[in-house]
């Protein structure tokens, strides 16, 4: 059934301007087919931060900023939803067009700057939804305009905290001026602080809600280091590995498109993204687990993730591409890895090729 709709629609999708053609699927979310829910295989299951993944993997922030389909994402075979970014009051984001597609690589390009339909908006939906179970996070950012960043996450870690399964603090969108100042260690320090106070102080009443960064994978390794060595003592747990990037790639065919302003995402990011996974990975030594994002678009790419160094994983861009058949397509290629190589968990495999890749020349 996906894969019919998948196929019907994609031809008609790629004709429109990209953002008409992304509120179109949402739209069509919000009415889903009747989808029967297969069990997932058992051993796709993950622990991680507190949580019982039924599969590794999840669907990007930025799909679903507004949370009006996360249900509609976990029926159609996500093991997770990470909704947002939300900023605390609603915002529009740049001008249009803001979004772009790179056909010849697989790529995207994005600066829409944290359209949000703000904290109450979002609230509403995620917490009439909150009693159906299944794990969504809360992507969560400052406003543009704010004269105090820091009290906008903690703003919205009040906020989110009794409906969400978990935050990811965004640390690192190129889309908004300023806000990746916030990952210099200085500030980060003072933000963790707040915010892991802040998740303290909700914990009475919602529980201890695990917090995530999500990081720029246009980082130095020195900036990396220090970002780690703030997560570690402030005892977050875990990071997302990682944004869109500001580079472009030499291989980059569509060049026009490519000199568009904002952040790169899907295959061409592929590479950089998993070695700055592997840093990561490196440089954590096993305090917590890690969500790799970045150019996923088939179950090899996830597996390669994997043996990066994620726990979990996490993809938007490829299905621009391939639709959700993709969804199915990466958990069946997983599963037959597990198989194949008599592996009882993914566990096994986490970050098994993560030293090896850190000494690989640094992609071009
Ligand atoms: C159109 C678009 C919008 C995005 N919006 C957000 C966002 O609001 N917050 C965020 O943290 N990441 C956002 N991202 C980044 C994705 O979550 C992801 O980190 C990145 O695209 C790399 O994964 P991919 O190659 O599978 O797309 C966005 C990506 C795209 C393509």
């Amino acid at each position: 059934m996906i894969g019919l709709l998948d196929s019907l629609a994609r031809p008609m999708l790629r004709m429109l301007d990209p953002e008409d053609a992304h509120r179109l699927a949402i739209h069509a979310l919000r009415f889903p087919p009747f989808v029967k829910l297969t069990a997932d295989d058992p051993r796709l299951a993950v622990r991680a931060f507190g949580l019982n993944f039924p599969n590794p993997v999840g669907m990007a922030a930025g799909f679903d900023k507004h949370a009006e389909v996360p249900d509609a994402l976990l029926k159609l075979g996500f093991g997770f939803v990470e909704v947002g970014t939300v900023t605390p009051v609603p915002q529009a984001g740049n001008p249009r067009p803001r979004l772009f597609r790179l056909n010849h690589d697989q790529g995207v390009i994005n600066r829409l700057g944290f359209n949000s339909e703000g904290a109450d908006a979002v609230l509403r939906r995620l917490a009439a939804r909150a009693s159906r179970g299944g794990i969504v996070g809360v992507n969560i950012g400052a406003n543009k305009e704010s004269t105090d960043r820091i009290a906008d996450y903690v703003r919205l870690i009040e906020t989110f905290a009794p409906v969400v399964s978990y935050f990811s603090v965004n640390i690192s969108s190129p889309n908004t001026p300023g806000l990746r100042e916030l990952q210099r260690a200085k500030v980060l320090d003072s933000l963790l602080a707040r915010v892991m106070d802040a998740r303290a102080r909700m914990s009475r009443e919602a529980g201890t809600t695990p917090v995530l960064i999500k990081i720029a994978p246009d980082l130095t390794l020195g900036e990396l280091d220090d970002i780690v060595g703030a997560a570690r003592r402030h005892r977050v747990d875990g990071m997302i590995v990682g944004n869109t990037t500001v580079a472009r790639p030499e291989a980059l065919r569509d060049l026009a498109v490519a000199q568009e302003a904002g952040g790169l995402s899907g295959r061409p990011l592929f590479a950089l993204a998993t070695r700055v996974l592997a840093e990561t990975y490196v440089r954590v030594e096993g305090a917590f687990p890690l969500i790799g994002v970045g150019g996923i678009d088939s179950g090899q790419a996830a597996l390669a993730k994997i043996r990066a160094g994620a726990s979990l994983i996490q993809l938007y861009s490829a299905l621009v591409f391939h639709g959700l058949r993709l969804v199915p397509a990466i958990k069946s290629g997983l599963s037959e890895t597990l198989r194949r190589h008599g592996h009882e968990t993914i566990g096994d495999l986490v970050g098994a090729d993560a030293a090896a890749i850190t000494a690989e020349p640094w992609p071009a």
